[in-house]
């Protein structure tokens, strides 16, 4: 979950001696990944130097200006996995000789092990980082002559576990290898210039045609050009994959931050989320995912995701048991692997992932395949690992999502999950489904949320409430339920604010004991049939002194006059799409709440976009 970037150009471009200056505005351009402290080496007069910092980017930043002109560059922002963030710990890291550094993102596994043998024949090391061993065996098969890649590569026979490695070398210094092993890494070339980074949006200012490394791949980068060689050692034609992101969709665009701009952006992306896929006669075009006959055969759908994906696989149950009457399990992926999953040739897995590179979901779908049950994976990141591995996926075309809490991409899983289960409905002929009516208010959907985005003022009045709670409740019954525990996790994560979250009708078997002065309830309510008993929810809130706000597509009058707040959103005839604009609401009150606070929302502490850890 560190950034990688990675730079090299010649004498003859214009981009001649700016590599330490690219390589850190490419950091920039990954800080989202990792941010507790960072670090770039270049060539300079055939040595290597490293900068690096503990701290956020700005500490590093202050050093920049001082490098001198250099065609080659690697850098690395770190989220500390093993050793603290410290400037020994950040990477690069040196060889025993000071010939080769490196950058790495994963964990070895092996690396006390590693490092043991190697301290035997005398290697000293300096940091607490499972990294800095691959620097050495690097360094211990280049001493003799070996080329940098081929280095790379016997180092990696030693090594256990994921890794996304990229080297320089003194000794070699007119290339940048690069290693991949379940840890992501993209390369990008043009005329005058190969680049190489862990993700996507460190490229797009340069190019949009990009490889996206395989396991076991090793690349060679040369100022235009690159060579690849698959994990059996053979040479390999690189694939160039087209990325239609704008580079403007990973840059704020005005916006004070990430998240506020990926909030707004939703219209858009819905739109593009559906664009292709409703055709005229009403009919929803997933025939890529699996035939009418596969679908006919599924009687379990199992759910994994971590986080945010999490959440948008709770929805899922509610659309794949509410329209299809198919059993479905929801898992977060961490206990997945680990509880012995009950799976047979007809269950689907379906796998949903920001990133496409979440570890722990990762080795869930490798479980699954394991047991030969069919995956379908619900991902942003083409080329994604998870994307890859999955038998088939449904890409929800949200664009690039910077900040660390997911806003746009968790509503475009829960309308892919809506469209995936609708174009179910219509193959299997579920009677009670209203099929042409819901997706009536689907095709204005991205215009409703445009109105709702226009509820912003009431929301930034409301986080001025409820940034005083001593606990905040978050509650609803039915798939408010789900919607409400996304909306605790996106304030806990970046106001730091302590959350309740529980199903309305389960307050009073114990939560209710934590309500007092100080603790305000947010009530979602959308589940019409449901809202008397909600009613009395409230009512039993209230009577022990706590707040409440109720954000509600349908207010029966008993909780209009009871409630402190309530914010009407404008619904549509389909639950489950109020669901997904209570979330966006939730979204906005979780931003302007740590807004509020003063916190620092696109990049909260202790957190990172992308997991690539277990
Ligand atoms: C991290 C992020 C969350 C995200 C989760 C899953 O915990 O902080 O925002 O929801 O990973 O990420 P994925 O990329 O698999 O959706």
């Amino acid at each position: 979950m560190c950034g990688i970037a990675g730079f090299i150009t010649n004498e003859n471009t214009d981009s001649k001696g700016k590599a330490v200056q690219t390589v850190f505005n490419q950091l920039k351009l990954l800080e989202y990944r990792g941010y507790d402290s960072a670090g770039i080496a270049y060539i300079d007069n055939h040595e290597i130097k490293v900068i690096k910092k503990a701290g956020r980017l700005t500490e590093l930043e202050k050093l920049v200006p001082n490098t001198p002109a250099s065609n080659i560059a690697i850098g690395h922002s770190r989220w500390a996995t093993h050793g603290a963030p410290t400037d020994l710990n950040a990477h690069p890291h040196y060889d025993r000789y000071e010939h080769v550094v490196i950058i790495h993102n994963g964990i070895i596994e092996n690396y006390l092990e590693i490092k043991n043998n190697l301290a035997q024949e005398g290697h000293t090391f300096y940091s607490d980082t499972d990294s800095e061993v691959i620097a050495h065996l690097i360094g211990k098969e280049h001493s003799d002559g070996t080329s940098l890649e081929e280095a790379v590569k016997q180092a990696t026979k030693v090594m256990r576990g994921a890794y996304g490695i990229v080297a320089i070398s003194k000794k070699d210094p007119d290339k940048i290898v690069a290693a991949k092993m379940a840890s992501p890494i993209v390369i990008g070339v043009t005329d005058t210039c190969s680049m190489v980074a862990s993700d996507i949006p460190a490229l797009l200012p340069y190019t949009k045609k990009v490889v996206i490394l395989e396991d076991g791949d090793i690349a060679t980068l040369y100022p235009n050009n690159i060579t690849i060689i698959d994990k059996n050692g053979e040479i390999k034609e690189p694939e160039f994959t087209e990325i239609n992101w704008d580079i403007k969709q990973a840059e704020k665009g005005g916006y004070e931050h990430f998240m506020l701009k990926e909030i707004h952006e939703t219209p858009e992306v819905i739109n593009q989320c559906l664009s292709g896929r409703i055709d005229e006669k009403n009919i929803i075009r997933l025939e890529q995912v699996f035939s009418q006959q596969v679908w006919g055969e599924i009687e379990r759908v199992t759910i994994v995701g971590c986080g945010t994906a999490y959440h948008a696989g709770l929805m899922g149950k509610y659309l794949f048991e509410q329209l299809l009457r198919i059993p479905t399990d929801v898992y977060n992926a961490s206990e997945f692997r680990y509880s012995q999953p009950v799976l047979s040739s007809k269950t689907l897995a379906v796998i949903i992932s920001q990133s496409g590179e979440t570890a722990d979901t990762l080795a869930a779908l490798k479980l699954c395949k394991e047991n030969r049950i069919r995956t379908l994976g619900i991902v942003n990141v083409v080329g994604s690992s998870i994307a890859r591995e999955c038998d088939k996926t449904l890409f929800i075309q949200a664009g690039p999502e910077i900040s660390v809490a997911s806003t746009k991409a968790y509503t475009a899983q829960v309308m892919v999950l809506i469209l995936l289960t609708l174009h179910v409905a219509q193959i299997r002929e579920m009677p009670g489904v209203k099929i042409p009516e819901a997706l009536l208010e689907i095709r204005q959907f991205s215009d409703k949320i445009k109105d709702l985005l226009l509820l912003e003022d009431d929301i930034r009045d409301l986080a001025k409430i409820v940034k005083d709670s001593t606990l905040l409740f978050y509650t609803g019954r039915g798939i408010d339920y789900y919607a409400a525990l996304e909306g605790a996790l996106k304030i806990k994560e970046i106001a730091y604010m302590h959350t309740q979250e529980c199903s309305s009708g389960e307050l009073k078997h114990g939560p209710l004991a934590l309500v007092e002065k100080g603790v305000t309830g947010i009530f979602l309510s959308n589940e019409k049939q449901l809202n008397e008993k909600l009613a009395s929810n409230i009512k039993e809130f209230k009577a022990r002194d706590g707040q409440v706000v109720c954000l509600a597509s349908y207010l029966c009058p008993q909780i209009a006059n009871s409630v402190d707040k309530y914010i009407q959103l404008n619904g549509t005839k389909c639950v489950y799409l109020d669901a997904i604009l209570s979330s966006i609401l939730l979204q906005l009150l979780a931003y302007y709440t740590a807004k509020e606070l003063a916190c620092d929302i696109d990049k909260p502490r202790n957190l990172a976009k992308s997991v690539t850890v277990e």
